[in-house]
Formats: C-alpha cells, structure tokens, sequence
C-alpha cells in the first residue's frame, strides 16, 4: 500500500460512520429500499471527491471540520450518479465497488429509488444536517454549486451526451466537453464545496480552486478511460473493457492509449501549476497528494 493509499483508508475509516448515519430508518414497507441504499452507499469506494472537499476546505485555509456536511452531499450525489450509471438502460454493468450492482443485487426499480433517494437526501444533508460550523449563508452557497454541478447544466448532461455519442465519431473537442461536464463537473465542486466552507463564491481563492477542479475533473475521467484498458477487474471493482464493448467515445478510443496517457500527465503538470499558486493561503499538502494519486492510481 503506498503512503497515500494508507491516509487514504485512514480517511475512509473516520469518514464512513459519518456517511452512513445520514441514512436513517426509512417508513414502513420500504425496507428493500433502505436495503439497497445503504448497499450502494457502503460499498466501498475511495471517497476520493469527500477527500477533495477536505483538500479545498484546508487549502482555502479552513482549519475546521466544516467540510464534512458538504463531503458527504457529494458523496451521496456520486453513489446516486453510479447507480444510475450501471442501469441496464445506461452502461448494463454488473459490478461496483468490487460488489454487485444494486439493479443485480436488488431489482432495477429499487435501484432507481435508492438512487433518486440519495440525491435528495445531498440536498437534505446540505440543508439540515446539525452543523454549528456552517451558516445558512454558507448553505446556501453550497445547495446551488452542488445542485448546478450535478443537475442538466453539469453531470447530467455530461451523462446524456455520454449516451448519445456511443457508437458516433465525435471530435475531441466533443470528447473532452463531454468528460467535463459527466465526471469533472462534480470534482470540481468538490474543491468548490470545500472553499465555500471559508469564503464567499467571489473570492479569488474559489475561482483557482474551481480552476485546479476542472482540470483534476479531467485528468481523472481521462485515468479512468485508460483503467477501463489497462486495469483488472478484481482490481477496479467494476468490469475492465465496459466502454470497449458499448462503444463509448473515450480518450484512449479517440487518441490512442500513449496519447491519452501523455495528456492525462500534461494536465497533471497544469494542475500543480495551479496549485503552487495557491501556497500561501492554506495548506495545499492534502490537494498534491491527491492530484499525484488521481494519476497513478489502478482503481
Ligand atoms: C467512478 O468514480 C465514476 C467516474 C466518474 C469515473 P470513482 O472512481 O471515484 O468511483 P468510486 O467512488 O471510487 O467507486
Ligand atoms: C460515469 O462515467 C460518470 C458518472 C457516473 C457520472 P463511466 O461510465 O466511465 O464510469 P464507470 O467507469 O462506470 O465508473
Ligand atoms: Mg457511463
Ligand atoms: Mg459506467
Ligand atoms: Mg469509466
């Protein structure tokens, strides 16, 4: 296990408890539904975009725990976009976070609600988690990032154009508005959420954070296209070759495998560009290390 990998899975032991109180006793009769939600949600997965909130917040210079109600929002609307990923109407895939899908595990219609539970319960955590460390003002702030992040503006339309283009030539100019908007989007508030936890939407520090999201965002869908080759299942918790074998535009398909490789690198190099401009602020210890194992990761 590399160094980071270890604060990684010490991040994730303080971090899950937190996440899973979210999700109460659901009514009466649904059951299956609490069943399924819970099942998604604590699966796994590396909680790499709640890191990121904890990475914006610190190098904003937060040193609170105020990005806790904003890391499990967004940990909450990505578990949702995952399930509705694997959706047989979507990437028909059969398993995540090393475990089954929720629709196989489960049943397509609960797999639908657990997913459209989870993404109000963002908004619900965002709006009445007990936190003393956050205004309604900061709230506020933070419902309309995550909300514009991941709705028809962001991660969803990035997920329409995701479907749309399978099977088409696209340009990479297409390509990369696609990425942007269908995983970049929600990494990219993540920074935002973090931030927001100190400073105003019109501070300074917030537009660079935005900007070092939206190139990390990227790197990382442009990683995970080359893991969807290169990587092993057992390793990936999810199937290698998904995007081969439902015709999915992706950066090594476009590119070539080499190229994409190089550019997830070149935009690696203009995210620490980025970053050294922030030293200073906050501490940007935790955003470096992340920004290096977004590149280098297997999963
Ligand atoms: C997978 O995200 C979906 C993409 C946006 C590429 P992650 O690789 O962060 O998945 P988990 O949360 O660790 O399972
Ligand atoms: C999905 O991209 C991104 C979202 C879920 C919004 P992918 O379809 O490439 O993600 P994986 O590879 O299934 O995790
Ligand atoms: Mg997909
Ligand atoms: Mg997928
Ligand atoms: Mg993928």
């Amino acid at each position: 296990m590399s160094s980071f990998e270890a604060i990684l899975e010490a991040f994730k032991t303080s971090f899950e408890p937190d996440l899973r109180r979210v999700i109460g006793t659901l009514p009466q009769g649904a059951e299956r539904l609490e069943e399924a939600t819970v099942y998604s949600l604590m699966a796994g997965g590396k909680r790499l975009r709640p890191m990121l909130v904890k990475a914006g917040a610190r190098a904003a210079g937060c040193e609170q725990q105020s990005w806790l109600t904003p890391a499990i929002a967004v940990e909450l609307v990505h578990t949702y976009s995952l399930i509705h990923d694997d959706l047989p109407a979507m990437d028909d895939d059969h398993l995540r976070r090393g475990q089954p899908t929720c629709h196989v595990a489960f049943d397509e219609a609960t797999a639908i609600l657990a997913a459209d539970g989870l993404q109000a319960a963002a908004f619900d955590c965002l709006a009445n988690r007990e936190d003393v460390s956050l205004s309604n003002r900061h709230r506020l702030h933070m419902v309309a990032l995550l909300a514009r992040a991941s709705g028809l503006y962001g991660m969803v339309a990035g997920q329409a154009i995701d479907e749309a283009s399978a099977g088409k030539i696209i340009t990479l100019a297409q390509l990369e508005q696609m990425h942007r908007l269908k995983t970049g989007a929600l990494i990219k508030a993540s920074l935002g959420l973090g931030c927001l936890c100190t400073e105003s939407p019109e501070s300074p520090v917030y537009q660079q954070l935005l900007n070092i999201g939206e190139l990390l965002g990227l790197a990382f869908q442009v990683v995970d296209d080359i893991l969807d080759v290169e990587g092993d299942t057992h390793i990936l918790g999810k199937p290698q070759g998904s995007d081969l074998h439902h015709n999915k535009n992706t950066y090594p398909s476009l590119m070539g495998l080499d190229a994409a490789k190089d550019y997830a690198r070149t935009l690696k190099e203009r995210v620490d560009g980025q970053i050294a401009r922030l030293e200073g602020i906050g501490d940007v210890e935790l955003l470096k290390q992340i920004t290096e194992y977004v590149l280098i990761r297997d999963h």
